[in-house]
């Protein structure tokens, strides 16, 4: 039996690493999957990378009303509907101490990453009442602690935590279920961007340096964390709503 078997999926940033790897292992396991992102090129790629009728794309920015209703819509007329949202798109901003941070990009993080979440909440939800289902929202390891240097992310992955607990209590008799993923570093372009930002001379070093602060040494593939989703996703974790599920290879909480 397919764990997915019938679902119908909202994946944003499905083009990007984690998205396209929960985009994948969801149609594997029976889903229609509607991936959400920026660039068309770049959605193009994933749904060819996918090969199935199951997946499909729409071009939206997650920050914007009225695209965030369309691909709500689209997922509706050319679903039937939606069981699972994946609300994951992402951005992790500058990495330079509070102090040097720029207004700017403080404003576009917590706009892609809080207000996009919150968005999608506000026009998947009424869809997804109608048959009940599960909303799985992408926050961090940087949403349960802090990190110097990020603070505009950081901000950002605690405050979607808010946003999932909220919405749990909120959609607890609707049958729809809220929960955060909260990956470690996880080899996808964003780690890439964040080693070249924090040591621009040598960022293999720096990866070397992020891998010992974890404990199992390594990061995760966008496969562990997809892993995790799917679960979610899936009516296995029909008693889960409202928590926070780690997949960070046992990495130590800092302050
Ligand atoms: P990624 O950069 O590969 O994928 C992010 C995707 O989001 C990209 O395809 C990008 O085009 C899309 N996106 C960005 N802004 C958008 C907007 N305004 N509208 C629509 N789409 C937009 O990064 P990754 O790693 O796959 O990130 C996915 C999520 O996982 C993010 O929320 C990220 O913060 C989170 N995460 C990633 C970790 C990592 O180590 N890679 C660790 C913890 C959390």
């Amino acid at each position: 039996m397919l764990r997915l078997a019938e679902k119908r999926a909202i994946v944003t940033g499905g083009a990007g690493g984690i998205g396209l790897a929960a985009s994948i292992l969801f149609v594997q396991e029976g889903a229609k999957v509607l991936l959400v992102d920026l660039n068309e090129d770049a959605l193009q790629e994933a749904v060819a990378t996918i090969g199935s009728d199951a997946a499909s794309y729409v071009v939206a920015d997650v920050t914007q009303p009225e695209q965030v209703q369309h691909y709500t819509q689209t997922a509706v007329e050319r679903l039937g509907g939606i069981d699972v949202f994946i609300n994951n798109a992402g951005i992790e901003g500058e990495c330079k101490p509070i102090t040097d941070y720029s207004i700017e990009t403080f404003d576009k993080v917590m706009a892609v990453n809080v207000r996009g979440v919150w968005l999608g909440l506000k026009y998947v939800i009424p869809e997804m009442q109608k048959g009940g289902g599960s909303i799985v929202i992408t926050s961090s390891t940087a949403g349960v602690s802090g990190d110097p240097n990020m603070s505009a992310y950081v901000t950002s992955k605690h405050a979607v935590i808010g946003l999932m607990r909220t919405a749990a209590h909120e959609c607890a008799t609707m049958g729809i279920r809220v929960n955060t993923v909260n990956p470690g570093a996880t080899e996808t372009r964003m780690m890439r961007s964040i080693e070249e930002q924090f040591s621009p001379e040598d960022s293999e070093a720096k990866k070397r340096e992020i891998e010992q602060w974890i404990a199992m040494k390594h990061y995760a593939t966008p496969q562990d964390i997809a892993q995790m989703m799917l679960f979610l996703a899936s009516d296995e974790s029909r008693h889960c709503t409202g928590s926070i599920y780690m997949v960070d290879g046992g990495q130590p909480k800092r302050c």
